[in-house]
This record gives C-alpha cells, sequence and structure tokens, in this order.
C-alpha cells in the first residue's frame, strides 16, 4: 500500500487518465477527490473505481473559486491534500496557427495552463498544511517537441514543464516535490477527437502514422501512465523533483 493513509486531488478526474490514476491511488490506499466539469462524467468514474474512499468536486479548473473550493473539499471530506495531479486538460482543434481561432487558442491556455497554475497556488498551501506532498502535472511529448496543427496544444504543454521547474524550486524548501509525466498518444477519448481532425475522413489512418513513430509499436493505456503518476506520487521517488518524466513507448528518443 504505497499511498495508505494519503488523500490525492486528480484534476481531470473523470477523463481516460485521471480515471485510471484514480484507481491506481485507490488501490495503493489512498483516499482521492475527483474533480471534472461534468457531474454524469464523475458519477461514472466514482461508480467504475467503486470504492468509498472515492468523492467527487464539480470544479472548473479555469476558476479561482472552484480551485478553491476543491482543496475545501478535499480538506472537510478526508482532512487534507498530500497528492495533487494536476491532469484536466483539452487538445484544441487541429488547424495550422493562420487558421486558428483566437479564442481557442484562449480556452486551450485558460485550462492547461492556468488551471494548472490556479491549482497549484491553492494546493500549495494545504500540502504545506500537511508537512509536504507531491504534486504531479500532465504534461505530453508535445511538452518536448512541435507538433504542425497543434500550437496552442504544444504551447501549453511546454509552458507547464516552465511552471513546474519553478514550483519544484518555491516547493522543495516546504518539502513538496513537483514532477510533469509526459506521455505519448494515449488511448482515451482525446486521441479519437485529435485522429478525426488531423485525417476526418481516415481516422484510423492518423492512428496508423502516429503508431509508426511509436517504437514500441503502440500507443499506451490510461494504465501505463497512471503507473509513472503512482511513482511520482508515492515516496518510492522521494529524492525526485524538478523533473519530466516521458512515459511514451520510446516516441521521442530520436
Ligand atoms: N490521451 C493522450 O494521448 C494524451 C497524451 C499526452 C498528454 N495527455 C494529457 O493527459 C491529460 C488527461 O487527458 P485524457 O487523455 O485523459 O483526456 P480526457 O479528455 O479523457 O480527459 C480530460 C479530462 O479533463 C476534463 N476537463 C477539461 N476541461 C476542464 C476544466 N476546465 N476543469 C476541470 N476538468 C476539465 C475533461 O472533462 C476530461 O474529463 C490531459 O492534460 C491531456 O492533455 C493526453
Amino acid at each position: 500500500m504505497r499511498l495508505d493513509g494519503k488523500v490525492a486531488v486528480i484534476t481531470g478526474g473523470a477523463g481516460g487518465i485521471g480515471r485510471a490514476a484514480g484507481a491506481r491511488f485507490i488501490a495503493e490506499g489512498a483516499d482521492v477527490l475527483l474533480v471534472d466539469v461534468s457531474q454524469a462524467a464523475l458519477d461514472e468514474a466514482a461508480t467504475s473505481i467503486g470504492s468509498n474512499r472515492v468523492a467527487t468536486c464539480l470544479a472548473d479548473v479555469t476558476k479561482p473559486e472552484d480551485n478553491r473550493r476543491m482543496v475545501a473539499e478535499a480538506t472537510e471530506r478526508f482532512g487534507g491534500v498530500d497528492i495533487f495531479l494536476a491532469n484536466a486538460g483539452i487538445e484544441g482543434r487541429v488547424k495550422p496557427i493562420v487558421d486558428q481561432e483566437v479564442e481557442m487558442f484562449d480556452r486551450v491556455m485558460a485550462v492547461n495552463v492556468r488551471g494548472v497554475w490556479l491549482g497549484l497556488k491553492y494546493v500549495i498551501p494545504a500540502m504545506q498544511a500537511r508537512g509536504g506532498g507531491s504534486i504531479v502535472i500532465t504534461s505530453s511529448v508535445a511538452g518536448v517537441g512541435g507538433a504542425a496543427g497543434f500550437s496552442p496544444y504544444v504551447t501549453s504543454k511546454h509552458a507547464v514543464i516552465g511552471m513546474m521547474r519553478s514550483a519544484a524550486l518555491e516547493c522543495a524548501p516546504i518539502n513538496i516535490r513537483v514532477n510533469t509525466v509526459n506521455p505519448s498518444p494515449v488511448e482515451t477519448r482525446m486521441m479519437r477527437s485529435l485522429e478525426a481532425g488531423l485525417a476526418p475522413s481516415a481516422p484510423e489512418q492518423a492512428k496508423a502514422l502516429m503508431m509508426s513513430r511509436i517504437p514500441l509499436g503502440r500507443y499506451g493505456t490510461p494504465d501505463d501512465i497512471a503507473k509513472v503518476m503512482l511513482f511520482l506520487a508515492s515516496d518510492d521517488s522521494a529524492f525526485l523533483t524538478g523533473g519530466v518524466y516521458m512515459a511514451d513507448g520510446g516516441m521521442t528518443t530520436s
């Protein structure tokens, strides 16, 4: 039980990766607050995990008051926050920069960057009150390299690496570690959306092309990523902070 007695808050907790991380964390003894924008999706995620140690919180990470309430609910329900998985994210639309809507750029930055920063702002004091903790931010292979057609998303996933490095330096003296996990394509709703954006009439061809760029020859599963998140959340990674952890089947090695 690597997370026995720990409380974890997971944003994007009703989505593919967030839900898998929730299940892993519960299995290792944690109490888990799943945070997302749809109560129906949260209920479904909580039911699929099937534990009385999971709770849900309807909140929009782009709003300061929602982040404050998320921390308050974790504290009221479970006594505090020890692990924060800043994982909520949106992909935007696949278009060259000149054709991107300004509003979509702003929206992607609001969820993927401002949302993570707001989470840190309100979670860090709560974690400090518990004597420390671990923060894991979901970046992407798009956080370490460019991709034509994905400029808002790529910008946002690079940005959270800089944010993580600053937070790691600020938080080391208060015993809070901060790292990113950077997945390659993972089998979730998000990849179906991106495949359809890349090749509307033949999304399976977009998937085949993407897979051909992954040395291990497949997309990740949500649980592949959840296992890395568990490692970074747990004391097994007690000496790790400020790091970028690729979970990418080798995609960024060449
Ligand atoms: N699926 C992939 O291939 C992949 C690869 C690399 C990184 N990622 C990242 O992993 C994270 C999880 O993605 P996923 O694949 O599980 O996709 P997903 O779409 O299944 O999950 C994302 C979740 O975030 C939630 N969300 C969106 N806006 C929100 C907001 N304003 N407030 C709170 N919640 C909000 C969504 O409702 C959804 O449940 C994202 O940050 C994504 O960018 C995914």
